[in-house]
């Protein structure tokens, strides 16, 4: 039997993934190699549901793609592709977008949450339709799971409502993805406000830790992350927001459990904890920032990588696609 399929996106809007995207998604990538069938995108088509500038779109996508390289998938192994290069997730998105209520897309609560900070006058309807491009991405492949972050899980209900309507209205044609949430790194933090999610658009720069940033900032930066007053290594979210981050981001990077960090750092100060976070951090990322940079350095190679993957993605998507057009009752494409 062939194996279960994994699909994941992943949206290039920043210069870099940050530790949040990198515990939450891109390690996850990473382990589901093995085991699974694996599509990641770089989901550059709904990076445009917010202002943005076309070259940055175009550098930020070579960029998503070659941390993901880098990070360790594999491109015999795993189709990683850039989504504006399949034709067909824009197409099945229309499709979708017809079998959708407008009072069920204006439910979503991400939706909700951005157009409210860009004005409701100014949010485009790209955004309000973003979660069903999400479910076009997904239904395309047939993925039977979907490494998400918590915050995603309506979009991927969302996802599941709209197969099974397609398949209930025009016949079975879609599988029914489940969410994969990795429990532990569902709340990394930011550094300076650690009751708010680490995020590209919302934290400040000294809160945020960036998988291309060069060691010595990231030092500084864990040194500096607000903790209490208090002294105690101890995982307290309530009172100790700032230390139970840390705590997650330390348990994370080493596999050890944080019952163990709090034993091993009782009656230590921050001073030596922050110092070990630190160095975690730089262990993991610097190899991972050299990969990066030398995929970027050799343009063509990396667009040769992503090349090969629109190939591997195309055939399935335009099978799907075929399927869809015929069902939902469109005359064959002379
Ligand atoms: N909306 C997802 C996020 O913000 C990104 C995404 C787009 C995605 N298409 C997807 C995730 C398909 C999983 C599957 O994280």
């Amino acid at each position: 039997m062939a194996s279960p399929r994994v699909l994941s996106g992943i949206q290039p809007t920043a210069d870099s993934f940050h530790l949040g995207n990198y515990l939450g998604a891109v390690r996850q990538y990473v382990a589901l190699q093995e085991g699974y069938d694996a599509f990641y995108c770089v989901v550059d088509l709904h990076a445009i549901t917010v202002d943005y500038q076309p070259e940055a779109l175009r550098r930020r996508s070579r960029i998503a793609a070659a941390q993901l390289f880098a990070a360790g998938l594999d491109p015999e192994r795993s189709t990683v592709f850039v989504q504006s290069h399949v034709r067909e997730h824009t197409e099945l998105a229309w499709v979708l977008m017809c079998l959708t209520g407008m009072g069920e897309a204006g439910r979503m609560t991400q939706f909700k949450d951005k157009s409210a900070k860009y004005g409701e006058s100014s949010a485009g309807v790209g955004l309000f339709t973003y979660p069903i491009l999400q479910a076009a991405d997904i239904l395309l492949y047939g993925a039977n799971k979907v490494p998400v972050g918590a915050d995603q899980k309506q979009h991927l209900e969302l996802t599941r409502d709209l197969a099974q309507r397609f398949n209930h209205r025009f016949g079975e044609t879609f599988t029914l993805p489940e969410p994969y949430i990795v429990k532990g790194v569902e709340k990394i933090t930011d550094l300076q406000e650690p009751t708010a999610k680490m995020s590209k658009s919302s934290s400040s720069p000294a809160g945020i830790l960036d998988l291309l940033e060069q060691p010595g900032p990231l030092r500084k930066k864990v040194m500096r992350a607000v903790t209490d007053t208090g002294t105690e290594i101890a995982f307290d979210e309530e009172n100790k927001p700032g230390i139970a981050n840390l705590l997650r981001i330390l348990s994370a990077l080493t596999a050890t459990p944080i019952p163990d960090l709090e034993t091993r750092y009782a009656g230590q100060g921050y001073g030596t904890f922050k110092k070990d976070v630190a160095e975690a951090v730089v262990e993991t990322f610097a190899p991972i920032r050299e990969r990066t940079e030398k995929l970027l350095a050799d343009e063509d190679e990396l667009d040769r990588l992503l090349a090969a993957g629109a190939t591997r993605a195309r055939a399935v998507a335009a099978e799907t696609m075929e399927k869809v057009r015929d069902r939902a009752g469109f005359l064959p494409t002379p």
